[in-house]
């Protein structure tokens, strides 16, 4: 049965159509392993080797996977919910009701957007100071830090950014509120405030700009950003290996 459906797998492998979109064809070498990774679009950001250790749970506890679990989770989920949500102001609040009410599934899929994004905030914090623990913010690494930074700014602006389109009494006064602390800043703070809401009250070009920035700008930023993160990761030389283990390197 086993060998039957191995033949199976060969023959799809070596089928024409498929060869012309995963060109490095069959194999269990080393190097068509390593061929099929170079040409994907998407694993080529990954290395093609990597340390066993580096892929045990203790290196890293997952926490930088499962924040981008949590985050694909919430693409998928986000734009699901974009088929049922219209950023008007008299609109938003019965979408949300509907979605509770009407929508099949549909408090199962707000739930999933809203507790994926705690969880991402909470994993977005756990991987930082995870990587900080291990000393792995070091150089060659540092720049990869920098980029950490800003996914990180990226995962609390997307949470605010969510926050106001329920267009409830919670969401308008969190933004009134996070507004008002934005115009604090010295100096350009009016402006700051007046740049985040479209005007001067929180009111529908608040709302159409929250909803712009977290379901165009922000996501697309982050996923820009999430490949350089992943990208350099490789470039750096891998997932940091330990302490140990880096000094044998340098030897
Ligand atoms: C959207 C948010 C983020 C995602 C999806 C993400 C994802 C990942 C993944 C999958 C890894 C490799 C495995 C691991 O170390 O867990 C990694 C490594 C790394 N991340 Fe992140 N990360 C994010 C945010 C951050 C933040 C906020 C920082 C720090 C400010 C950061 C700094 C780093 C560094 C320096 C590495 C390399 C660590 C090493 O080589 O061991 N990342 N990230």
């Amino acid at each position: 049965m086993a060998s039957t459906l191995d033949r199976l797998i060969d023959q799809v492998r070596e089928n024409r159509i498929w060869r012309s979109i995963f060109r490095s064809g069959t194999g269990e070498s080393n190097l068509h392993r390593s061929l099929f990774v170079q040409q994907n679009v998407f694993l080529h950001l990954f290395s093609v080797k990597a340390r066993k250790r580096t892929l045990e749970f203790s290196a890293t506890w997952y926490l930088g996977a499962l924040t981008f679990g949590t985050f694909l989770i919430l693409v998928i989920t986000g734009v699901l919910l974009m088929l049922y949500y219209h950023p008007s102001v008299p609109q938003a609040y019965v979408d949300m009701k509907d979605l509770q009410f009407v929508v099949s599934s549909g408090v199962f899929l707000r739930n999933l957007h809203r507790w994926s994004a705690h969880a991402m905030v909470f994993l977005v914090f756990a991987h930082m100071f995870k990587v900080f623990y291990r000393g792995a913010y070091r150089p060659p690494r540092e720049f990869n830090w920098v980029i950490g930074v800003v996914l990180l700014l990226m995962t609390l602006l997307l949470s605010y950014t969510g926050y106001l389109l329920p267009w409830d009494q919670l969401a308008f006064w969190a933004v009134t509120v996070g507004s008002n602390i934005a115009s604090a800043v010295p100096v350009m703070g009016g402006k700051m405030r007046f740049l985040m809401l479209g005007g001067t009250a929180v009111n529908a070009n608040a709302l159409l700009r929250f909803y712009v920035l977290h379901c165009v700008i922000l996501p697309f930023a982050a996923i820009l950003f999430i490949a350089i993160h992943f990208w350099r990761i490789r470039k750096d030389g891998g997932i940091y290996p330990g302490e140990s283990a880096a000094e044998g390197d340098a030897k």
